[in-house]
């Protein structure tokens, strides 16, 4: 179950909220959690997290390590301070103009400085009312994840949000997350194997909450979920991570 904050919270306020998280969510069993904080946040989130079963992750990055991109945090400053890095977000591909090639390169440094990516993927209303979904989410699939390892494929975490559904009250149905979430983990298994398509995690991502994420976690191809505003209430967080768990449970 993960959070992103995308630009909210000062660090002294995203200290509170992930000191909030962690207290909420000590006795929820084998979930991994993961809180993504703006970069000015990161330091502090990463010290009240630690030690603790939730993770800390970048929302964006550059692929190089170091050098004159101003503005830019690269994967060696990320990785001080998180354990996974969002990748690909439909608003840094649809307000910032990332491309698929530009994904790919983040996602190659993730690996490259042992972050797990948290790779979105996503159509807009206009491709999925032109029926272009499944295309285009198998596109953004096979650009980003070019030329991995199979064993970096199994690491990978993907989610799938499609850009209509994302902060606009719209969730989509859970029967058609569920079946786009089938096909890409079926695309991962002709990339890379049916082993690191078994082992990637899967989230679906789009106006989730707390009175309807249980009926994505209960789709069987659906591992979790990636929520932007209904994260920064810990509670509802919290909240949402103990229905992910009663659904994983045996
Ligand atoms: P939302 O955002 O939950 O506010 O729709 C999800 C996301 O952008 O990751």
């Amino acid at each position: 179950m993960a959070g992103n904050w995308k630009m909210n919270r000062t660090a002294a306020e995203a200290r509170e909220l992930a000191a909030q998280v962690v207290a909420g969510t000590l006795d929820v069993g084998e979930v991994e959690i993961v809180v993504a904080p703006p970069f000015t946040a990161l330091p502090a989130v990463a010290e009240v997290v630690r030690g603790s079963r939730v993770a800390a992750a970048a929302q964006n990055m550059h692929w190089a390590d170091a050098g004159a991109f101003t503005g830019e945090i690269s994967p060696v400053m990320v990785g001080e301070w998180a354990s996974h890095v969002i990748l690909g977000h439909s608003e840094r591909r649809h307000l910032f103009g990332e491309s698929d090639e530009e994904v790919q390169r983040k996602v190659h440094a993730a690996f490259g400085r042992n972050l797990v990516p948290i790779l979105c993927v996503g159509e807009t209303e206009g491709q999925r009312d032109a029926g272009e979904t499944d295309r285009v989410v198998r596109r953004q699939l096979a650009t980003a994840l070019h030329g991995l390892e199979a064993g970096e494929a199994a690491r990978l975490l993907v989610a799938y949000e499609p850009v209509w559904a994302i902060g606009t009250g719209r969730a989509c149905d859970p029967a058609e997350a569920q079946r786009v979430i089938e096909l890409i983990r079926i695309e991962l298994g002709l990339l890379f194997s049916p082993v690191a398509a078994g082992s990637a995690r899967i989230l679906y991502g789009g106006s989730v909450n707390p009175a309807n994420v249980a009926l994505y976690c209960a789709q069987p191809d659906i591992d979790g979920c990636l929520v932007g505003g209904a994260s920064l209430d810990a509670a509802g967080f919290a909240g949402m991570v103990r229905a992910v768990a009663a659904e994983a449970a045996p």
